[in-house]
């Protein structure tokens, strides 16, 4: 397995741009499903769930045509079948979005249960109960969720919690169905209004995405589109994060700000100086991060998948700080690689108490999911010494050249396979 090689120390200095972003990409493109004629989907950021989602689309029927590294054409005229087995779904959090998708399309859908990072339970109840209120009946058959309708009807679904997934995966079933959907309690995430826009370019009838009610006056047919993904808000914090960490000085750009303001202004509080462009961001930090408290919230608060990176910072802080995870019930693993770096990081329940050390120390780490490689990445820059990244197959599901990028600012990060240090695991 691949590792990244990390040699801490170096001040980020210079120019990253951001790619499409990830949550956005795995909505948008089962989407496709809906229409009757070709898409072409621009922006498309290139990493392994994205992968996994066009793998999926093909085994489905549908045409996937490359016409660059980040753009795909994609016709779904020819998708008969609605059946998504487990190694399409490929362990995915957004497989479960070929349900709404498929339901969508052909008012069937029969889809293998959805994997996803091991931040906590992944129920989808309330995907479920927005599907049912549209007329489906859902049921688990020998362990596929199998959803199907005669006709899908308008309803109204009050979220019992904030979801993200769920209010994809009725925003894209309920394009297609007869009357007018109601979800409330809907999440707001930048991702959601992109999703929302593909659609309506499409010739759905969809308002109120961005806010916590959406109304979706289902239509009878979606055309093909041409449509370009958002920049990655989560992709653009990272970076933002590290050039902090490291008390660098760098320019992030082909980003959002506004779908930033949660992340500068916690990164302002931490003593960062931050300056706002039409499409880029400057973080320029010089002095060592001064504590503050963090709690994650649905957007627009702070973005839970920005809260290892972030915790990572304050690890290094001038007094304690205190992380409060609100999204998830497990989404701490992090810390005791941390520790295993010299970071004070002490988890009561849903917060970490974190007592800032003056600096971290190189040391063999793991990633444990995707956005907790991420802030292996940034203890790595930081850290004296080299530090080992394994299990970096997590971190490829959502940072497009992340080796690159990263290089192209002055960090020495190497990706590197068990060969090349002299011993393979295969058995000989
Ligand atoms: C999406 O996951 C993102 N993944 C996650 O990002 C992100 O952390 C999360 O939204 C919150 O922003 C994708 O978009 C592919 P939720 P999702 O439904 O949709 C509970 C990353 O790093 N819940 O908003 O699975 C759930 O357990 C990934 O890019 C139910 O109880 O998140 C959680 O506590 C990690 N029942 C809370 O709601 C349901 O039916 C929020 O989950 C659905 C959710």
């Amino acid at each position: 397995m691949d590792k990244f090689v990390v040699n801490g120390g170096k001040r980020l200095r210079g120019r990253i741009t951001v790619s499409g972003a990830k949550n956005a990409a795995v909505a948008i493109l089962p989407a496709v499903l809906l229409a009757e004629s070709p898409c072409i989907i621009e922006n498309v950021p290139d990493i392994s769930d994205v992968h996994g989602i066009l793998k999926a689309l093909s085994a489905l029927g549908a045409k996937v045509t490359p016409l660059s590294r980040t753009t795909f054409e994609i016709d779904p005229t020819e998708v008969k079948s609605f059946v998504v087995n487990k190694e399409m779904a490929q362990g995915m959090r957004a497989s479960s979005y070929f349900l709404g998708a498929l339901l969508g399309r052909m008012r069937r859908a029969k889809v293998a249960p959805p994997g996803g990072c091991a931040i906590g339970l992944r129920p989808i109840d309330q995907h479920i109960k927005g599907f049912e209120a549209l007329g489906a009946k859902v049921s688990i058959e020998s362990g596929m969720v199998v959803a199907k309708a005669e006709k899908l009807g308008g309803g109204t679904v009050y979220l019992d919690m904030v979801s993200v997934g769920a209010t994809v995966n009725i925003m894209i079933a309920a394009a297609r169905a007869r009357g007018m959907t109601v979800i409330e309690n809907a999440a707001r995430e930048p991702h959601i209004v992109d999703l929302a826009n593909f659609l309506n370019s499409m010739g759905a009838d969809i308002m109120g995405a961005g806010t916590n009610v959406i109304k979706i006056r289902g239509v009878e047919h979606l055309k093909g589109t041409t449509y370009s993904i958002i920049p990655d808000q989560i992709e653009a914090g990272t970076y933002m994060v590290a050039a902090a960490a490291t008390r660098g000085d760098v320019i992030i750009s082909n980003v959002i700000p506004k779908h930033l303001e949660s992340i500068t202004a916690k990164l302002k509080e931490a003593g960062a100086r931050i300056e706002e462009g039409d499409e880029f961001v400057r973080v320029t930090m010089d002095k060592r991060p001064v504590k503050c408290n963090v709690k994650t919230m649905p957007h627009p608060g702070f973005p839970t998948d920005m809260q290892p990176q972030f915790a990572t910072l304050l690890a290094l802080a001038d007094g304690t700080s205190i992380v409060t995870e609100s999204v998830w019930e497990s989404r701490f693993r992090y810390v005791e690689q941390l520790t295993f770096m010299g970071a004070d990081i002490k988890v009561d329940g849903k917060s970490a108490i974190i007592t800032g050390v003056k600096n971290l120390k190189a040391a063999p780490v793991k990633a444990d999911d995707l956005r907790a490689g991420a802030a292996m990445i940034i203890a790595g820059l930081v850290a004296e010494g080299e530090t080992e990244i394994s299990d970096i197959e997590y971190i490829d599901r959502g940072y497009e050249q992340v080796v690159e990028k990263l290089t192209a600012v002055g960090a020495d990060i190497k990706r590197v396979s068990d060969e090349d240090f002299g011993y393979s695991l295969k058995a000989n």
